[in-house]
């Protein structure tokens, strides 16, 4: 069948039906009977469109606000299994990538579907390399910005300007013209963030240094004062290589999902980049590393625990860094950076808030309110332990989310550009406002 094109209408008790890969539908309302292919366990929400009382009515569609049970695409990405706690990138299981690959060669699978070979992964590093810098008058535009303004709203921004230094990047069917927004955008967001952190401490911009790796040059744009060449911490460097790793991408979530939403009006990469990194911001999704900071210092100590829990419960707050709309087990990245967080203590000392969150932990993992509703510690629960114990203020936290989420983002908006069956993302709504009703004259207005 064309995957536009609907099922048919059969009439008939059709007992072959139980044996084929169709749902039986029946309208009550009408006694029709509709038989709607399966295909992947899901139905077409298209074919539901048939069902009517009457010919002129608009037809059937399904509600799903948030879209907790609707695929919005096919993929081949990511994989995700909530109920086993299970993370894959094109196949590769995240604690295999966590321990063998780094973040760049994971980018390239992400993005190209494949390990890469030496030559590849050579080339790679080299275009991402020499696309770190950034036009000098990005640096007059983060000028513009008060000495305290969010990096993230700096962020935004910024890579949303970079779209008008880059007009060639709006030939996004253009492979080559992909291939290079691509090699910017990666090489780019660290030294924006690292300038928009400057910034804020008002602090002259540390430029690039191409001798060092991805995460390195990072911590150097970041960290270097007055030495000639900064040596990055070799411990540090690989805990947030990892932790890229990590959050390279993670199937439809709400970012994503902006990416590919704003991604299919056809706008340029720099944009729609822009528009996932607004998503990301929120205290909900890629906020919640720095909202989970601001949580343990407002619980203050682990014998305040159960009060703050007490609140949760009583629902009046949320345990920041806990649940997840697809895992309903421990969010395999979370156990990972739990290891990293004792190696970068080991390097920068203890973080004395560890043990807030340990007790935070230990509780929800006993207690029934948090049982019940399947709530464990996501990727964002122990992040920013580290990233405060390697010297990151708390707004930098959703920063150090968007930068390794870029490789994902543009790998999860190519595949759309490149699937035949999307198309502007345009959903329907059920309207449950007035019917037609006449102007009235400011004078007869009560
Ligand atoms: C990320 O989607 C992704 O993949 C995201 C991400 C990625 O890599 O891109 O994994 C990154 O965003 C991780 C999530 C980070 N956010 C947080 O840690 C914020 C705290 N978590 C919650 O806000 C919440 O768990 C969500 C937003 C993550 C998921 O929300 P859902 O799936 O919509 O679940 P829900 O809000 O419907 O909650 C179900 C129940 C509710 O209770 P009841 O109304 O049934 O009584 O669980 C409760 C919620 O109140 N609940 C929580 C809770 N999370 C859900 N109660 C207390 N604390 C929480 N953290």
């Amino acid at each position: 069948m064309s995957p536009t094109k609907p099922a048919s209408v059969t009439t008939s008790n059709d007992t072959n039906a139980a044996r084929r890969d169709t749902l039986s539908i029946t309208d009550n309302r009408t006694g029709k009977q509709y038989e709607v292919p399966i295909q992947h366990d899901t139905i077409r929400a298209l074919d539901l469109r048939q069902i009517k009382v009457n010919d002129d009515d608009f037809g059937m569609m399904s509600y799903d606000p948030a879209f907790t049970n609707t695929a919005s695409c096919i993929s081949r990405i990511t994989f995700i299994d909530g109920d086993k706690g299970i993370l894959r990138y094109r196949g590769y299981p995240i604690e295999e990538l966590a321990e063998k690959s780094t973040y760049l060669e994971t980018a390239y699978l992400i993005l190209h579907g494949e390990l890469p070979t030496r030559a590849q992964l050579d080339d790679w590093t080299y275009h991402i390399t020499h696309h770190t810098f950034i036009h000098e008058s990005i640096k007059k535009f983060l000028d513009g910005f008060h000495y305290d303004a969010h990096p993230m709203g700096m962020i935004i921004s910024a890579v949303a300007a970079l779209s008008t230094f880059y007009p060639d990047a709006k030939d996004i069917f253009d492979e080559s013209s992909r291939q290079k927004q691509t090699w910017r955008l990666i090489g780019k967001m660290p030294t924006m963030a690292a300038f928009a952190y400057r910034h804020t401490l008002g602090m002259p911009y540390a430029y690039p240094d191409n001798e060092l790796s991805y995460p390195g040059n990072f911590l150097n744009m970041l960290f270097r004062t007055t030495e000639l060449k900064y040596r990055p911490n070799p411990t540090l460097e690989r805990a947030l290589d990892v932790l890229f790793i990590l959050h390279a991408d993670h199937e439809q979530n709400c970012s994503t999902s902006a990416m590919r939403g704003v991604g299919s009006s056809q706008v340029d990469p720099y944009s729609a980049i822009a528009a996932a990194t607004a998503a990301l911001y929120g205290p909900l999704h890629g906020g919640a590393n720095e909202a989970v900071l601001r949580m343990l210092l407002e619980i203050g100590s682990v014998n305040r625990v159960p009060e703050y829990v007490k609140h949760v419960k009583a629902g009046e707050k949320k345990l920041m860094g806990f649940g997840h709309r697809v895992y309903k087990n421990y969010d395999p990245r979370a156990k990972i950076v739990k290891r990293i967080a004792y190696e970068v203590f080991d390097v920068m000392g203890r973080n004395p808030l560890i043990d807030i969150a340990l007790e935070c932990e230990r509780i929800a993992l006993e207690d029934d309110y948090f049982v019940k509703r399947k709530l464990y510690p996501n990727v964002d629960f122990y992040t920013g332990l580290i990233y405060q114990s390697m010297g990151f203020p708390m707004t930098m936290f959703p920063v150090l989310f968007a930068i390794p989420r870029t490789s994902g983002w543009i790998a999860q908006w190519q595949e759309m550009l490149l699937d035949p069956e999307q198309k502007i993302a345009r959903p329907r709504q059920i309207y449950l406002g007035y019917e037609t009703r006449s102007y009235i004259p400011m004078d007869h207005r009560s």
